[in-house]
């Protein structure tokens, strides 16, 4: 699989990415439901074999249980792979993630991270949430720190505007953005890009199939058979009026394309995103290893400018839809 330089960096990461969100099992608010640790192990192996050179994990994620599974699966293959993990959330009292960024309790997180991982050093150490805003400076101040000491390599932030990159950059160098990023969350094109771009920023976005919903299988029976801790449960696109104007987007407009690629709908909202250069790399979640085998084929989707105008129409006929039903 081609790489892309990550910013300044020295690391080249593979078109797509590993993410670990789905893996960090049930049991807290932003669970994807029950997950078999084995399937996540081989899952994340068979990523590696296909060529997949980088995994994006968070100490949130099911509180240290996806670090502990991504640590178990590149055991005795560190060398094959960079591992990028995330800090700002912490578990509250009442057991929900609560955002907290000082230097103390990042560095706490941090050496947390490094146990679960079973690693000497973080390859990407980000910043998961800007909150609480005023922490900023303190948690991205003991990123640089650690990076100092060679407990980090790079740092990075996810869900950070412009504003609060710039804070961020007058400390120490961001190496990425983790922005959101697909067809129907296009929020980071206008002014995230170009800055990114101009400061030679990686971006390596999140959620490019809509965490499922334009990989083709949703149907509202499928979304009534999810789990019931499943968080798309309580997710507006998930549910009507959205819910159906997206499944005939995916099938009117994504599915045609598909069918001339011999590919699922979900390969070609990834290649979407990665079309023209706009971001480093994807980062795709996977729960069993025929996800990752298909959505990998993905990075050697090339659309032509046909493709893309038969997308944006689409697009605007979807938006013209939402707004009709009042969305
Ligand atoms: N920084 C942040 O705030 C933030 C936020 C969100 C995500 N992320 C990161 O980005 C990663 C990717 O996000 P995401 O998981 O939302 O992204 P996604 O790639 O849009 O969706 C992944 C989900 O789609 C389903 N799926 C995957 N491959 C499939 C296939 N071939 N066929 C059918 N279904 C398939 C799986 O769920 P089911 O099988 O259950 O449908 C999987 O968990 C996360 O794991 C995490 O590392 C970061």
């Amino acid at each position: 699989m081609h790489t892309r330089q990550l910013g300044k960096s020295d690391m080249h990461f593979t078109v797509i990415g590993f993410g670990a969100w789905a893996i960090g099992g049930s049991g807290w608010a932003f669970s994807w439901g029950q997950q078999d640790d084995q399937d996540s192990i081989t899952a994340i192996k068979r990523a590696i074999e296909l060529g997949i050179n980088w995994i994006d994990t968070a100490h949130v994620y099911g509180f240290g249980h996806s670090e502990e599974v991504v640590g178990k699966a590149i055991a005795e293959q560190r060398d094959e792979v960079f591992v990028a993990t995330k800090c700002g959330l912490v578990r509250g009292e009442d057991g929900s993630p609560m955002p907290k960024l000082t230097a103390d309790s990042v560095r706490k997180e941090l050496e947390g991270s490094l146990v679960r991982l079973g690693v000497d050093v973080i390859d990407l150490y980000q910043i998961h949430w800007p909150k609480p805003e005023d922490e900023i400076e303190e948690a991205w101040g003991a990123i640089a720190k650690a990076i100092e000491e060679g407990k980090v390599r790079y740092g990075g932030v996810s869900n950070f505007n412009v504003e609060q990159l710039k804070r961020a950059q007058a400390i120490h160098p961001v190496t990425s953005l983790q922005p959101p990023y697909s067809m129907f969350r296009r929020g980071i094109e206008d002014e995230l890009v170009p800055y990114c771009r101009e400061q030679n920023i990686g971006i390596i976005n999140y959620s490019p199939m809509m965490s499922g919903l334009l990989t083709g299988k949703v149907t509202q029976e499928w979304v009534a058979s999810l789990d019931a801790e499943d968080w798309r449960r309580r997710t507006a696109e998930y549910a009507d009026p959205n819910l159906s104007i997206n499944i005939d987007f995916v099938e009117k407009t994504l599915r045609p394309i598909a069918d001339k690629y011999e590919v699922q709908p979900g390969q070609i909202a990834v290649a979407w995103v990665l079309r023209r250069d706009l971001v480093t790399s994807a980062i795709v979640g996977a729960r069993n290893p025929k996800q990752i085998e298909q959505t990998v084929r993905a990075a050697d989707i090339h659309l032509t400018d046909d493709e893309l105008n038969s997308i944006e129409e689409g697009l605007v006929e979807r938006a013209e839809k939402l707004k009709a039903a009042g969305v």
